[in-house]
């Protein structure tokens, strides 16, 4: 990157950066040190004494070293960029001025991730793989949490914990890591049919990108876009890499995992070091309000995709990576993203698995990055100003001056005040209803997309899917589990679900009990660009 490049995250950083080639070793006191290999000792051969402090300090500070990886996406590899609008015509549908003020550079990080390895775990494994932007803006900071797959496992965040348990090695001898391959996970999708359509997504080779910088990211929830007036537009998020998509094929996957597991990893970063900057563009999809109930599928359902050919993506603009952390722990595995970091001009919709994000990120990282002053860690924080009447915590960094931490006040005259125009304002949407603790009956049909990815999919993207089900089933031990699998395939097709079956050792299923939802294929053209196998 060259000095005219630098954005003002970068110089933000500048304050942070620690630079101790050529200084000499002092303590964490400022103490210089002479010796960094001896202890202190009663004698040459004596016992090591209690007051070398500097040893004590070393070795405290080493023993403290590990925080707890993230509870999913533990293993992730990130970089700084920016993101640039194409124009201004988004003015007109959202106050966020990083999306339609043309020449505007915000700066990003951008983490990409598996899911479900631990953080030594190998890149090239089967999984989903997360997209996770945070854009600097001048209005704060936004987050967009996204994957490389526009669906998710499950409708409603309350299931999260029940599936991540059944995704995760099991949980009496730690097996499998990083794998989709056993028991409990297809025990669980065999009994939640909610998940037959990631798992088309799962089994095909979107789940084995050759390159992150070859891979394409979604928001996958609907959200909303609203301008100057409160009006909202449903939106739905998609990046698309310039270098096109591309997946490695289940063979490669093995030997590359074994000669080099962080293949993924290297490849951002040497691509960045060596100036192949990688590009995507952003695309939306945009629904007006009126519209929200014209499809035959929920748009609050988080595991369906809006077709193409019923709602186009617009590109609207370019994000590009071009420069690697300093330092991977204090930047790529202490960023913390979260969904609720929204900027004036985007908001949420009722997504039941969206609302309940909303809730879990912001907690989890309250202990994974040890107490509620994280955002003050130079990755984290905005290039907006901050101003608030938080106080004191584990880990607070600032000195905040005056007497009084609480609003309204009549002392201090500089306290932060309500910021009138500027501030953020929720869409107002009107909400009625009973309490109920219910599955929207909209939410009800969990084929007919599963069915609508099947179809379009080309004849060796098929032979790859059937060889990944068969492959992964058959390491599942428990009949009825692999029964239960194809049993929903059949709802998805029969040919499939027959095939599937001849290949894991159990019965070929009769013809489904609903007729196949076979809509001929008119091919999604988001699922059509094909993953091209290198
Ligand atoms: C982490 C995406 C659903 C809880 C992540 C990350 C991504 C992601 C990309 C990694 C962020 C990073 O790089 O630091 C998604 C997507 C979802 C989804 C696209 C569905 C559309 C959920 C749900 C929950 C959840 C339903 C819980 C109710 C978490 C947690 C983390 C995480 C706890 C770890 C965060 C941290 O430690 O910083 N998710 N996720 N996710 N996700 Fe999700």
């Amino acid at each position: 990157m060259t000095g005219d490049d630098r954005t003002e995250k970068d110089r933000q950083l500048d304050a942070a950066r620690v630079d101790q080639r050529g200084s000499f070793l002092t303590t964490d006191q400022g103490i210089p040190v002479d010796d960094t290999d001896n202890s202190l000792k009663a004698g040459e051969r004596g016992p090591t004494l209690m007051e070398d402090f500097h040893f004590r300090e070393k070795i405290t500070h080493f023993d403290h070293e590990r925080i707890p990886e993230r509870v999913v996406h533990a293993r992730g590899a990130g970089a700084y960029g920016f993101f640039e609008p194409y124009d201004d015509s988004l003015a007109s549908l959202t106050r966020a001025e990083f999306l339609s003020t043309p020449g505007l550079r915000t700066p990003v990080f951008v983490r990409f991730s598996t899911v479900a390895g631990s953080r030594g775990s190998s890149d090239t494994v089967r999984d989903v793989r997360g997209f996770a932007t945070k854009f600097y803006t001048r209005q704060g900071n936004f987050d967009l949490v996204g994957n490389n797959m526009p669906v998710f496992f499950i409708q409603d965040a309350v299931k999260f914990p029940d599936f991540v348990h059944a995704v995760k090695p099991e949980p009496h001898n730690e097996i499998p890591q990083a794998s989709s391959a056993h028991d409990t996970l297809w025990d669980f999708v065999q009994l939640q049919p909610e998940t037959t359509h990631m798992m088309m997504w799962l089994m095909s080779d979107r789940a084995l990108p050759r390159s992150f910088r070859m891979m394409q990211g979604f928001g996958v929830h609907t959200f909303r876009l609203v301008d100057a007036g409160g009006r909202g537009t449903f939106v739905k998020f998609h990046w698309k890499p310039k270098l096109g998509t591309h997946s490695l094929v289940w063979d490669e996957t093995q030997k590359v995992a074994g000669k080099d597991p962080d293949f993924n990893r290297r490849d951002l970063w040497e691509a960045i070091e060596g100036g192949a900057f990688p590009e995507y563009e952003l695309g939306l999809q945009l629904v007006p309000e009126e519209d929200e109930h014209a499809f035959d599928f929920d748009l609050l359902d988080a595991t369906k995709i809006i077709p193409e050919e019923q709602v186009p993506v617009r590109p609207v603009g370019r994000l590009v990576l071009n420069r690697n952390p300093d330092n991977f722990f204090a930047e790529t595995e202490q960023i913390a993203f979260h969904l609720a970091n929204v900027v004036p001009g985007i908001d949420f919709t009722n997504d039941p698995l969206l609302q309940g994000r909303l809730f879990s990120y912001l907690d989890t990282q309250l202990i994974r990055l040890g107490g509620p002053n994280f955002p003050q860690i130079p990755v984290n924080r905005p290039i907006a100003e901050v101003h608030d009447h938080h106080r004191d915590g584990y880990h607070q960094m600032l000195i905040n001056k005056g007497r009084a931490a609480y609003h309204p006040n009549s002392l201090d005259g500089g306290m932060p005040e309500p910021a009138g125009e500027a501030a953020y304002t929720h869409y107002q949407e009107r909400v009625d209803g009973h309490k109920i603790r219910k599955r929207s009956e909209s939410f009800g049909d969990h084929y007919g997309q599963a069915t609508l990815f099947w179809n379009s999919m080309a004849d060796w993207e098929r032979e790859h899917i059937i060889a990944a089900f068969r492959f992964e089933l058959g390491k599942v031990d428990a009949r009825h589990i692999r029964e239960g699998v194809v049993h929903n395939l059949n709802e998805v097709d029969h040919d499939l679900a027959v095939s599937v079956a001849e290949g894991i050792g159990v019965d070929a299923p009769g013809q489904p009990l609903t007729a196949n939802h076979g809509r001929s294929s008119p091919a999604l053209s988001m699922d059509h660009e094909p993953a091209d196998t290198v």
